[in-house]
């Protein structure tokens, strides 16, 4: 090896001295639990955000009663002042978020002549308008910090359309993909990533709550031969979230059993 190079074969990368706190959307059931369970087993702290309190509440308290390492939040991403209020509580209890998950969002399926304008608006607003507010809430402290980690849930039907999926919930993933691009390309120089992570046909209730003909039609043409597991997106997104993925940013990771290939 040229000695003028560092080692780059070994683990270089620094870890923090203080745990790091991670705020996680949606994080009472399905995906953003599996996020929730996951970065608190890697030791982060971890703040479980959602609209449904109940299941956030009863999940946090089973990864820590004593309520030191895992604290639930009753918001509503549409609701930016309860989402700044939220992000307000994090901080004083432990720190401002290092790692962002927006995860939450409205599942929401129609034929494009059924979708009502006020339906559109509200979809757009839970599953778009929020990530760009909860993002800009965030990043400032972690480009303080010269540390951060967003990782936003796109969807397979916003980079193809659904089968299952409403044209605005498509419409709105498409925007979560290029909003992630465009947070990328603002904070890689300061030490903040921000990527998405673009899931397909993982079973968890919102899955559930689908046609069910429809859903087994699609999991018929899944190349791996079944649905995901949210376990195994939670296992991506916590790739994402370590100090190891420093140098990954502005990316796509599809989690799909390979039914869309690029
Ligand atoms: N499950 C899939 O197959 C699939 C596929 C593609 C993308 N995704 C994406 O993954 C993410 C998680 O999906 P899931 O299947 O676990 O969904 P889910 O509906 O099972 O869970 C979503 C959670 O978010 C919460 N939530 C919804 N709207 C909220 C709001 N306005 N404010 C706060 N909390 C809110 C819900 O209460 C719920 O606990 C979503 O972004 C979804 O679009 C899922």
């Amino acid at each position: 090896m040229c000695p003028s190079l560092p080692d780059t074969t070994g683990s270089a990368v620094p870890v923090s001295a203080t745990p790091r706190v991670a705020l996680v959307t949606g994080a009472g059931q399905g995906i953003g639990a599996a996020i929730a369970k996951r970065l608190h087993g890697q030791g982060l702290r971890v703040a479980l955000l959602d609209k449904n309190g109940d299941g956030a509440a009863a999940l946090a308290g089973e990864l820590d009663p004593r309520g030191e390492t895992a604290l639930s939040f009753h918001a509503d991403v549409i609701d930016v002042g309860a989402v700044r209020n939220v992000v307000r509580d994090i901080t004083a209890t432990w720190n401002a978020p290092d790692v962002l998950v927006n995860n939450a969002a409205a599942t929401a399926a129609g034929s494009v002549w059924d979708i009502g304008l006020e339906e559109w608006d509200a979809v757009l607003a839970t599953n778009l308008r929020s990530v760009f507010a909860l993002t800009r809430l965030c990043a400032g402290e972690m480009r303080r910090r010269h540390w951060g980690r967003v990782i936003n849930l796109a969807s397979l039907a916003g980079q193809q359309g659904g089968a299952l999926a409403g044209a605005h919930y498509s419409a709105s993933k498409a925007g979560v993909l290029v909003l992630t691009k465009v947070f990328a390309s603002e904070l890689a120089a300061h030490g903040v990533t921000v990527n998405a992570v673009a899931p397909a046909a993982v079973l968890t209730p919102a899955a559930q709550a689908l046609d069910p003909e429809a859903l087994a039609r699609t999991v018929g043409t899944i190349p791996v031969g079944r649905a995901g597991l949210p376990s195994e997106v939670g296992g991506l997104v916590a790739y994402l979230a370590s100090e190891e993925a420093g140098y990954v940013t502005g990316a796509t990771f599809d989690i799909n059993g390979g039914i869309h290939m690029r």
